[in-house]
């Protein structure tokens, strides 16, 4: 496996997925960590180490410094942008800091026949010279080679944009590898993980299944395991995976607050009672949901008492299951990486949802939580490897307060009603209407699409009569990772279908709207 050092760039985890997706296993830890950790990773049998790009200055005081063990194991070395000045300052080369930031394409012109880089090309100029487009984002950078190195990458405005040290297979480049921008990427990391430190492909999802299945058993013996069912990826495949290790001594609790989607609770039911046998309590909790939202129009208060009432309905049934000793989580990897990194205070904090509001720890439960170091692109393969269909793994993500936020102001059942069955036929015309330019349905090209209830009635025309009803939002989004996003160009014909069949099919809704607002400033959610 390789080790990733973190010195609290934005993209680490891209790294990571890159040097997973091309078979080999890897993890990420802060970049401070002491020798002790990094020997006993060398123990374990890590063949190469990674150090990240930074938003500090490799000058910055606090800056955090690679522990000289990292160069001194006889391990390879990839440094990345902050990481390649990290070497260079280790083995005596200069870095020149500047305030004038370069950030974008560039196009890099590959030096000296590497073994990092030969071979490797986008295209070459009249003299026959590598070239790679690259993707940028630096102050400072490396301005005199280290003694050993010798010059492996440069751009007119970036002299030292890479540099090796092949007979110690110290290797290093200012641009990023693991952003997608940098079409040749996937190679460069490819090369240094199996040809540079030596590393067989022998990770993948179907495989992975077995090591799971063996920690889990190994972690539970004979004890019970209580799991809270959500619908969502996550949670759906750690029951997947939990169950296949260890059968009946699973159970899981999926509580329908009745702010679901349209059938969501008979698909969670058919896919694992009826499909996989899995042992699953379903609590009705809708009328107490209901109950408790009557009258609150704030959204932040309905997301409050929904997380709050949640956890009470859980804990409830929870309290039923005397036997369980583990509760199962579908935590993964980012969610580690990221509450690692702001309790460490490295990374600059990213907002986070929790679909299951607190834990609840009164419960006295140990922790199992066997997704915590897959990527959520690895959970979805394992799903589909686990047998779960393909529809469910790659859905859209539904917020743990579900159509709570989504039916504006006040929660009425009523509401809740119109908006499911607006919202299902959205998705279905969604899925149904094939790009003939990429082959793929709108609902694989779109992140999120779902329909809003907004409480305003309109007027309209039906036959001979006038209407006075509600409306809906239609609300389709693309992003890659839901801080930033843009409304989906979504075909008007299917737009058309879509509020042609609401207005017909829907009783009570007369009037559907489109949402043509980005993320900033608006936001994905209406609330
Ligand atoms: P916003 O509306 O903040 O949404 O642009 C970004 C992403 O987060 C989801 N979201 C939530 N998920 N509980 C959740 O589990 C919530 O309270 C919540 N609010 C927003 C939203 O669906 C989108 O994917």
């Amino acid at each position: 496996s390789i080790l990733i050092l973190d010195y609290g760039s934005q993209v680490t985890q891209l790294i990571a997925r890159r040097v997973r997706e091309a078979g080999v296993y890897c993890e990420i830890h802060a970049g401070d960590v002491s020798e002790d950790f990094i020997s006993q990773q060398i123990t374990a049998g890590i063949k190469g180490i990674i150090l990240s790009g930074s938003h500090a200055s490799a000058y910055d005081e606090h800056a955090l410094k690679a522990p000289p063990i990292v160069f001194e194991a006889g391990l390879p070395v990839l440094g990345i942008c902050y990481g390649m000045q990290a070497m260079a300052q280790h083995f005596g080369g200069k870095v020149s800091f500047s305030d004038h930031r370069e950030f974008g394409y560039a196009e890099v012109r590959a030096h000296g026949h590497t073994r990092l880089l030969d071979g490797i090309q986008d295209f070459a100029t009249a003299d026959g010279h590598g070239m790679l487009k690259v993707w940028m984002s630096h102050g400072d950078k490396v301005t005199e080679l280290p003694a050993g190195f010798k010059l492996m990458a440069s751009t007119p405005s970036c002299p030292i944009a890479g540099m090796a040290d092949e007979a110690r297979g110290f290797y290093a480049v200012q641009f990023h590898p693991e952003v997608t921008h940098t079409v040749q990427g996937p190679a460069m990391l490819s090369r240094f993980v199996h040809e540079i430190c030596g590393c067989a492909s022998d990770w993948n999802m179907p495989d992975y299944v077995e090591t799971a299945i063996a920690r889990i058993r190994e972690q539970v013996g004979d004890e019970e395991v209580l799991l809270g069912l959500s619908g969502g990826v996550d949670s759906s495949v750690a029951a997947a995976l939990i169950h296949r290790a260890i059968g009946d001594q699973l159970t899981c609790v999926f509580v329908d607050h009745g702010l679901l989607r349209l059938n969501e609770a008979e698909q969670v039911m058919q896919t694992f009672v009826q499909n996989l046998g899995v042992r699953v309590i379903h609590v009705d909790a809708t009328e107490q949901f209901m109950g408790k939202l009557a009258g609150v129009s704030d959204p932040e208060a309905k997301r409050k008492i929904i997380g709050k009432e949640f956890v009470e309905v859980f804990q409830e049934e929870a309290g039923k299951l005397r036997n369980a000793r583990w509760l199962a989580q579908g935590t993964i990897y980012p969610d580690v990486i990221e509450s690692a990194a702001s309790k460490t205070g490295k990374a600059v904090a990213i907002k986070s949802h929790h679909n299951v509001g607190g834990l609840p720890d009164t419960l006295n439960l140990k922790l199992l939580e066997p997704l915590r170091e897959l990527f959520k692109d690895e959970v979805r393969k394992l799903g589909v490897a686990l047998g779960l269909p393909p529809e469910m793994v790659y859905r859209h993500p539904f917020p743990g307060p579900g159509l709570g936020v989504r039916i504006l102001g006040e929660v009425k059942k009523e509401y809740a009603d119109l908006l499911r069955r607006a919202d299902a036929i959205f998705i279905e015309e969604l899925r149904n209407t094939i790009d003939p330019e990429t082959g793929k349905s709108w609902y694989d090209l779109t992140s999120q699409a779902f329909a809003v209830f907004l409480p305003v009635k309109s007027v309209g025309v039906m036959g001979d009569g006038r209407t006075y009803d509600y409306v809906v939002a239609l609300r389709a989004v693309q992003t890659s990772d839901f801080m930033t996003a843009d409304w989906a160009e979504l075909p008007y014909a299917l737009l058309k279908r879509t509020s042609g069949r609401i207005i017909n099919e829907v009783r009570g809704i007369n009037r559907v709207t489109y949402d043509v607002s980005s993320k900033p400033p608006a936001t994905i959610e209406w609330e």
